[in-house]
């Protein structure tokens, strides 16, 4: 028994060497940590189990008897992340570059699994050039099996990668399915395909980083949802992100200890809308006056800032907020903030957490860019996810709801349990300019004076619509509130909603515009 147990032991050691030392070196000289060591700085202290630590792969073909590594490039177990139970694996990229093999796929699929079935969050850390060549067609396969998993798992349990070295094909499609993808910037990529066979492909030109670094991802193609300074960086944002988050879609998010006085009053909410409608102000300063003090987790953040999601909490309970941002195009909503938004809606539907929209919003973006580039299929994706989410949403009107952005962002119509509204609300079918110029045009153009007239109708037009007493009049604004007392409102509506039932028809599944 004590040779057997030598050699198991020896077995781990060789493990634990992933590629050996010379790769490790290599590893560290870019700036990046070994699997092992990423696990053991995300997880809590000892509380990592291991699972198919040992398996390798039986491949002959392209030199492939030789490279037999323990493990085979992945590791996969459970572990716990402030006290909490998580499944993780984590690519090793001393180890055929990480590449995705049959063994890689079967240790995940088997680790997904038992999450799903147990109802556990995971997190994935990527360092992998996608399928591994030298298996063929099977690790083609082996993506599909993982694919399946990724999607049975999706809205059961919370998934979240992290994109830690250069990942490609397949290494880009499973993150894609997953919930949130974090970034390491300089070190982290993301494409389908890399450089060199764009080049040869296209001719066209360019470097990792323009391709598909971390600021390409997080604010023009909009795929990852965080931008990390260091990997240390980012595996404390899967800490944050995960503490808004139940286990499962079966239990609550986790309520932390209230810290912040549920009647405090952010006094400077109420001066903060500015005098002239046009003028913008920072959405921010809504969320920072009416949140639990420093709970706001921004995400998405450099994409489509017209729109602003993110979690906090209101007395301890985590919340999802959606705003739009008047500091970006007047917080207009358009193709890319119509995503933003309805992902983030559906993902708060799928886990429990109620959804805060504080509305400011002039419209849809006019523009022959965004009725081309399909703004009537991306803003229909709004719509569709707020009706659909039967979690406790709440809006308020800070300022503008015009139009389709009245109805869009979160309506009362549209199954909001409540809908308040600030004095500085606007809530009208279109802004007064546009709204006189269609409805007097005639009238204008044969007034003695024109300018005088228009702008006369103009006067009628806001001292109608520019307030949120008609709407509240007609019971589509529940209550008028003071900015002021927004927090406390809030808190005491959740309270109610809090043990709210509904559902939606019985139907395999619905037909959301992709
Ligand atoms: C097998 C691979 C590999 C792969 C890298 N390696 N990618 N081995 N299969 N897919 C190996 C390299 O041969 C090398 O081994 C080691 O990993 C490190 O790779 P380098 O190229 O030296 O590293 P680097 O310069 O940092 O470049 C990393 C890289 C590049 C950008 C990931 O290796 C690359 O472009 N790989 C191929 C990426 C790709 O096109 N994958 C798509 C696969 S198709 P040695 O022993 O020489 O050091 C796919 C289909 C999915 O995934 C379909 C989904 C729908």
């Amino acid at each position: 028994m004590k040779d057997k147990l030598q050699e198991l032991r020896q077995m781990r050691m060789k493990a634990r060497l992933g590629g050996g030392e010379k790769r490790i070196a290599e590893q560290h000289a870019k700036g990046k940590q070994t699997a092992r060591e990423r696990i053991e700085m995300l997880l809590d202290s000892g509380t990592f189990q291991e699972l198919g630590g040992l398996a390798t792969h039986n491949f002959t073909d392209f030199g492939m008897a030789d490279k037999r590594f323990p493990g085979d490039g992945v590791i996969t177990g459970f572990g716990k992340l402030d006290g909490r139970r998580i499944a993780i694996y984590a690519q090793d990229f001393t180890v055929l570059g990480g590449s995705f093999s049959q063994v890689q796929a079967q240790k995940i699929c088997k680790i997904m699994e038992l999450a799903q079935e147990s109802g556990i969050p995971v997190i994935g850390l990527l360092d992998s050039g996608g399928a591994r060549i030298q298996e063929g067609v099977k690790s083609l396969a082996a993506y599909g099996e993982l694919f399946v998993r990724n999607v049975l798992a999706s809205g059961v349990v919370p998934q979240i990668s992290v994109q830690m070295g250069p990942c490609a094909g397949g290494s880009v499609y499973s993150p894609a399915l997953t919930d949130f993808v974090i970034m390491v910037k300089k070190t982290g990529y993301m494409f389908i395909t890399g450089p060199e066979v764009i080049k040869a492909v296209t001719g066209e030109q360019v470097d990792f980083e323009s391709l598909g670094g971390a600021m390409v991802h997080n604010s023009v193609s909009g795929v990852a949802h965080f931008a990390a300074d260091d990997e240390g960086s980012a595996l404390r944002i899967v800490k944050e992100l995960l503490n808004y988050l139940p286990l499962n879609n079966s239990e609550d998010p986790p309520r932390v200890t209230p810290y912040d006085d549920p009647a405090r009053r952010d006094e400077s909410l109420d001066h903060l809308i500015p005098e002239s409608s046009d003028e913008p102000y920072d959405m921010r300063q809504v969320v920072s006056g009416v949140f639990d003090r420093g709970s706001f987790l921004e995400v998405h953040a450099h994409y489509a800032k017209n729109a602003l999601i993110g979690f906090a909490r209101l007395d301890g309970y985590p919340v999802g907020v959606v705003a739009n941002q008047p500091l970006f195009i007047a917080g207009v909503l358009d193709t890319d903030s119509a995503d933003k938004i309805a992902r983030f809606v559906r993902f708060c539907d799928a886990f429990n957490l109620p959804i805060i929209t504080f509305v400011d919003c002039p419209g849809y973006l006019p523009g022959v860019a965004q009725e081309h580039g399909g703004i009537i299929r991306h803003g229909a994706k709004i719509i569709y996810s707020y009706c659909e989410a039967t979690v406790p949403k709440i809006s308020v009107v800070v300022r503008k709801a015009m139009g389709g952005a009245y109805i869009a962002m979160s309506s009362k119509q549209m199954r909001t349990d409540l809908a308040y509204a600030w004095p500085s609300a606007e809530i009208a079918v279109m802004g007064p300019e546009g709204a006189v110029n269609i409805l007097y045009r005639e009238e204008i153009s044969k007034a003695a004076n024109p300018a005088e007239r228009r702008q006369q109708l103009i006067q009628e037009y806001v001292d109608k619509f520019h307030n949120p007493y008609s709407a509240a009049d007609m019971g589509q604004i529940d209550e008028v509130i003071e900015p002021s007392t927004t927090r406390l409102r809030l808190i005491t509506a959740l309270e109610i909603l809090r043990s709210k039932v509904s559902s939606n028809p019985p139907k395999k599944h619905g037909l959301m515009p992709m």
